[in-house]
């Protein structure tokens, strides 16, 4: 029996976490092809590279620019298994200090239609509102900046 549980990220904790995140990503890559950083091949030099990425927002975390929601499966004998994510970015800024960002949305191939990232934008959403970041943004659109022609 397993139970599904959503817990933020501790920057310092959960270090050992970075490999499984990237394992995370790359499934999402593959199966869905979704834009989620880095392309295929993922080769060594590849996963060096993820890793890091993973490793600076952990920093991120620690500085307070960022906060990292973790769905994990609990099992009977007390052992986590990371099945999905969520990031919040919150910048510095004079403009907009209400702004957040909604980042890297992942649920493992192996736990999706269960709700979990229902879950993750609940909890997110939760938090945002309590640290009165109002507004959350998204990659919604992307728009290509050059000549017509
Ligand atoms: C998108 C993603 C996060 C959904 O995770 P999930 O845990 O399966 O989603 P939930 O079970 O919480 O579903 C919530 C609702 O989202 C919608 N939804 C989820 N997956 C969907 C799909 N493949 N097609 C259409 N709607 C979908 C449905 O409305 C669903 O509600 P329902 O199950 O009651 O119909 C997951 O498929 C994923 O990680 N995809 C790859 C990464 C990605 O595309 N991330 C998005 C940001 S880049």
């Amino acid at each position: 029996m397993s139970t599904v549980e959503i817990r933020l990220l501790d920057p310092k904790g959960d270090e050992n976490l970075a490999q499984d995140l990237v394992q995370l990503q790359i499934d999402c890559i593959t199966c869905d092809g979704a834009l989620l950083r880095f392309h295929p091949p993922f080769d060594k030099e590849k996963r060096q590279q993820m890793q890091l990425f993973w490793e600076n927002r952990f920093r991120q975390c620690r500085q307070g620019l960022r906060v990292s929601f973790l769905a994990v499966e609990k099992t009977d004998v007390n052992k986590e298994s990371l099945c999905g994510v969520v990031d919040l970015g919150l910048p510095v800024a004079d403009t907009g200090p209400f702004r957040a960002d909604v980042e890297m949305l992942m649920v493992s191939p192996h736990h999706r239609r269960k709700g979990i990232a229902k879950k993750l934008l609940f909890a997110l959403e939760s938090y945002a509102e309590e640290k009165e970041r109002t507004l959350l943004a998204n990659l919604g659109f992307i728009k290509f900046l050059g000549r017509d022609h």
